[in-house]
């Protein structure tokens, strides 16, 4: 959460800054801002704005600024509420360091008072600012910037990423990670410095990503990086990032999560014709012949993500279960990581997550690999934290997600952990060659059967258009699509703000039941499977208390179309694999809804795209 850019080079430095944070705003949007070193005047311009990155763009217009290194912010709120005062950069005391900040400063409270008892004066709630204090005090003894940062860091406990520059030394940029992520842009006499490789790809594809410890000074012309962890000067290895940048553009759609949905086709396609080789195996190019190995013996498997990428980690375990036969838990990140789990090298921990960065996960994975646990990071964002520090990786192929509502991402990630499952299955031997290749049949129709989906776009604005108004909406499913119960009711209320709970349908009775009356709105996910009955008997049960019922099942099942006020069919599939078709009604349904409020779909208020707090 919060977006940072930096930039050092010829160009006019504000609008590079801003078009950067353009492309971060997804990680926060309660205030932005940015500061530089004024060509003309010598001093730090700083312009920050409580609120969306339009009202600081707005508020820049009235400045004609010539600077040649500056930085930018995008703030999800942490400590201190959005406000101006609280908007980053923050300058410290003397006025001559500019910091923007990622992250949180734990022990900021104690620092702050002792900073205070120095008489140094604070204008913000915020712990960036005992930072940028911190800093300032340790460069007013030393006056040198690069040795004032290193011994400001060791005194900071948490995790987070700076940049910043002294107004004293207007070509240099310094940058820090520690756990958030950082990733330097190289280009031909200018360089960048960035939360998210997005924000670079309007310039370059040549990337360092800085690592844990990383100290970088960053000039026009040269980045050098110190590590903390080796106290040496290193050489990081550069990247070429191969993602489009078009890719991170609305291509006509009047939002980037109806554009993911509608990407949702080409991503299954990409995915298969990676994995699938000739209809009969599945190969995964970043698992190496000893990781394989370890797959082979391993004795139980663990899930563990959180929000959406929990969901899809769901699916996932019923398939580890059903196809490898072994014992699979799955677990949100914050309840794993805190709940000592009982790990050794027998076990396979499978991290997912979207952005790669999310704190808990991140944390999980330290957790599993401190306990000696096999750790497999199934990741979204190529060269994300999680994805480096995992034994082995698995890329889900999805292209960059910008809408803070998971949609082609989730897809995706359902549909490699299934393939990651019938792989070890084949591994184990727990299933047969001529059972994968069915499967794998099945599989291959995948894409187009969820491109037909997508044409059915006007049936399911008409069904939001008569329950937009409405505040509650209840989920049911079960087995493979009780996670798609939990993942609507996530979509909905995320983005339009009314309350929806997803529930296991058989759970029905325990509780919720209470709830159904001529008004309740119950969302039935109910396709072709070995509890479809079960599913019909909660529908009728649903109907008997006058309930709305808005169904999803195969197409063809006219007992459950009768049954319900709406139906939406999906192509006839495996149960296995129907997560993947049945949650596209749920996130056109949710967009709807949202759109049909006014919501701000994708920005969606309180939330931010990387949550890399705990
Ligand atoms: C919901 C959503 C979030 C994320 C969660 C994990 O639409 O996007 O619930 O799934 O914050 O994020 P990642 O996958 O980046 O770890």
């Amino acid at each position: 959460m919060c977006g940072i850019i930096g930039y050092v080079g010829y160009r006019n430095t504000v609008p590079v800054l801003v078009k950067g944070l353009e492309k971060l705003e997804y990680r926060g949007y309660d205030s932005a801002g940015v500061a530089c070193i004024d060509y003309q005047k010598g001093g730090i311009s700083l312009i920050k704005e409580k609120g969306k990155l339009s009202v600081l763009k707005e508020k820049i217009g009235d400045f004609s600024i010539e600077a040649h290194i500056g930085i930018g912010h995008t703030r999800w709120a942490t400590h201190g509420e959005p406000s101006r005062a609280n908007a980053h950069p923050h300058i410290d005391a003397s006025g001559k360091i500019a910091l923007v900040h990622n992250g949180i400063i734990e022990n900021y409270a104690e620092l702050k008072h002792s900073l205070q008892k120095k008489r140094v004066r604070f204008l913000s709630q915020t712990d960036t600012e005992v930072g940028a204090n911190l800093i300032g005090h340790y460069y007013r003894k030393s006056r040198k910037l690069f040795d004032a940062v290193k011994r400001a860091v060791g005194e900071l406990h948490g995790f987070f990423a700076f940049v910043l520059f002294s107004k004293e030394d207007p070509e240099t940029l310094i940058a820090y990670k520690r756990s958030n992520p950082l990733v330097i842009g190289l280009g031909q006499g200018e360089n960048f410095v960035a939360s998210d490789v997005t924000a670079l790809l309007p310039y370059t594809r040549q990337v360092i990503y800085l690592e844990d410890e990383d100290l970088a000074v960053i000039t026009a012309k040269e980045v050098s990086v110190y590590s903390l962890k080796s106290k040496s000067w290193v050489r990081r290895h550069v990247s070429t990032v191969h993602w489009d940048a078009s890719q991170a553009q609305k291509q006509g759609f009047p939002h980037f999560m109806l554009k993911e949905m509608h990407e949702q086709p080409e991503v299954l396609k990409k995915i298969l014709s990676k994995k699938i080789q000739k209809g009969k195996s599945i190969f995964f190019d970043t698992l190496d012949k000893k990781f394989q190995q370890s797959l082979r013996k391993i004795k139980r498997v663990s899930m563990i993500s959180c929000g959406t990428a929990y969901h899809a980690g769901l699916l996932g375990s019923i398939a580890i279960e059903q196809y490898t036969r072994l014992p699979c838990r799955t677990q949100v990140s914050s309840e794993f990581r805190y709940g000592d789990p009982i790990l050794d090298h027998e076990d396979l921990v499978v991290l997912i997550t979207q952005s790669g960065e999310t704190a808990d996960t991140l944390a999980a994975l330290r957790e599993a690999r401190s306990k000696g646990a096999i750790t497999l990071a199934v990741v979204n964002v190529v060269g994300s934290t999680v994805a480096r520090e995992a034994d082995a990786v698995i890329y889900t192929h999805a292209g960059p997600e910008i809408g803070v509502a998971s949609t082609k991402a989730y897809i995706a990630q359902l549909s490699t952990l299934i393939l990651l499952a019938f792989h070890i299955a084949r591994l184990r031997k727990t299933i047969s060659l001529s059972e994968l290749k069915g499967l794998l049949r099945e599989f291959k129709k995948i894409p187009d059967q969820c491109a037909k989906m997508l044409k059915e776009n006007k049936k399911f604005e008409e069904c939001a258009q008569k329950h937009y108004t409405r505040r509650n909406f209840l989920y049911l499913g079960r087995g493979c699509n009780y996670p798609t119960a939990l993942e609507g009711a996530l979509k909905l209320k995320e983005i339009s703000y009314a309350h929806a709970h997803g529930y296991a349908a058989g759970e029905m009775k325990h509780g919720p039941i209470a709830l159904i009356d001529h008004e309740q709105p119950v969302i039935c996910i109910a396709p072709d499977s070995t509890t479809y009955d079960k599913m019909i008997s909660n529908i009728q049960e649903i109907r008997a208390r006058d309930g709305i019922v808005i169904a999803i099942g195969t197409k063809g099942r006219k007992e459950l179309e009768k049954m319900a006020d709406d139906f939406f069919p999906i192509p006839k599939t495996l149960e296995i694999l129907s997560p993947i078709l049945t949650v596209v009604p749920l996130q056109f349904f949710a967009y709807h809804i949202a759109v049909l409020n006014g919501r701000d779909v994708d920005q969606p208020r309180n939330l931010a795209k990387s949550v890399t707090v705990e």
